[in-house]
């Protein structure tokens, strides 16, 4: 039943050029796939190819620049970090996977060290993949965008399968503890061995140690605040012509946030297979961590993959604010 309803959503949708590169030859492609997993995505009363009509490169410069003050000074460096960390020569033809790429800053940020790659993206929102699929074609990046919900597997249908890098910044916390556990499975398989999955994300302080850690980080300046979340939202709602904000839906309950401790991260890597793991960087609000898909599975790891479970409890601290 659920494939009849993907195979006629796919008929209905077939995959086609980006209307912002109509006119440039880049290979950038669209998968247009409106549900996954039987799920609905949240979706825009205007379709990808209307909002992306909507979007002209004035408009992306300016999405771009409300983007990247809404992230936070540090993103900057956060990109430039999870970049440079990639183990792998500039003159490589990587081929990246931008995980719930948004605007598509990490991709790009990939791509500027390594020229050469291509980039994949994937995400559920219908504008702000449309911003991604439209600088990066302005860019001449090559690369597929697909418009999935990570929320069930069904996202990595059609998508290649021997990744290089699987990169993704502030998004697997939007998950829950459990989908997150098994998105970082899926990860893995998706990557060839020797591949990297390196993330950004909120975490917290171990409870043991959260109170002085909460004092400290509150003298530290704030990394977002809300006038630019609504200034970039402002903007985005006036030239789509609709509230945007209200297509995204109630904000999950049982999401990750930023309950997730890094010992919490690092053992979702673990538990997936990843060895060698490392954290590349950790301040007040995120830690950047890294993890590599063995060449070689050692017996360790062969029993983490022969089916670790694991548990909400095991890993998110008691809500600390
Ligand atoms: C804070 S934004 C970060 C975007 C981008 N990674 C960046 O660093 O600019 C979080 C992104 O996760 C995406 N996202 C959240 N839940 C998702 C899901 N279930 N499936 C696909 N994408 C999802 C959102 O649509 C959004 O683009």
């Amino acid at each position: 039943m659920r494939r009849q309803k993907m195979n006629r959503l796919n008929r209905a949708h077939p995959p086609a050029a980006c209307g912002l590169c109509a006119k440039r030859a880049t290979s950038h492609e669209v998968a247009f796939v409106k549900t996954t997993g039987g799920k609905s995505v949240s979706a825009a009363p205007d379709s990808l190819e209307q909002i992306q009509r909507k979007l002209s490169n004035d408009n992306l410069a300016d999405l771009l620049e409300l983007w990247s003050a809404e992230q936070g000074r540090a993103k900057k460096r956060d990109l430039e970090l999870i970049a440079a960390a990639l183990p792998f020569s500039p003159q490589q033809r990587l081929r990246v996977l931008d995980l719930c790429c948004g605007p598509g800053d990490v991709g790009r940020a990939i791509r500027s060290r390594f020229p050469k790659s291509r980039i994949d993206c994937v995400d559920r929102d219908a504008f702000l993949i449309s911003i991604c699929i439209g600088v990066n074609c302005r860019e001449g990046i090559s690369g597929n965008a697909f418009l999935r919900d990570l929320s069930s597997k069904a996202w990595l249908r059609e998508l290649p399968r021997e990744y290089d890098v699987v990169a993704t910044a502030n998004a697997l916390h939007w998950f829950k503890p459990r989908r997150a556990a098994a998105l970082f499975g899926e990860v893995f398989q998706r990557l060839r061995p020797g591949g990297v999955f390196v993330f950004a994300e909120p975490a917290s302080a171990e409870k043991r140690l959260a109170s002085g850690f909460a004092e400290w980080k509150a003298r530290e300046p704030a990394r977002y605040s809300r006038e630019n979340w609504e200034r970039f939202w402002s903007r985005a709602n006036e030239l789509l012509g609709y509230d945007h904000t209200r297509q995204l839906g109630p904000r999950d309950p049982g999401r990750i946030d930023d309950r997730m401790s890094v010992p919490g991260w690092i053992k979702l890597l673990k538990n997936s297979g990843f060895e060698p793991i490392d954290v590349l960087l950790r301040d007040a609000d995120e830690v950047i961590l890294a993890g590599a898909k063995p060449r070689k599975f050692s017996p360790s790891s062969r029993r983490v993959l022969a089916g670790k479970r694991i548990g909400r409890r095991k890993f998110l601290p008691a809500r600390q604010h």
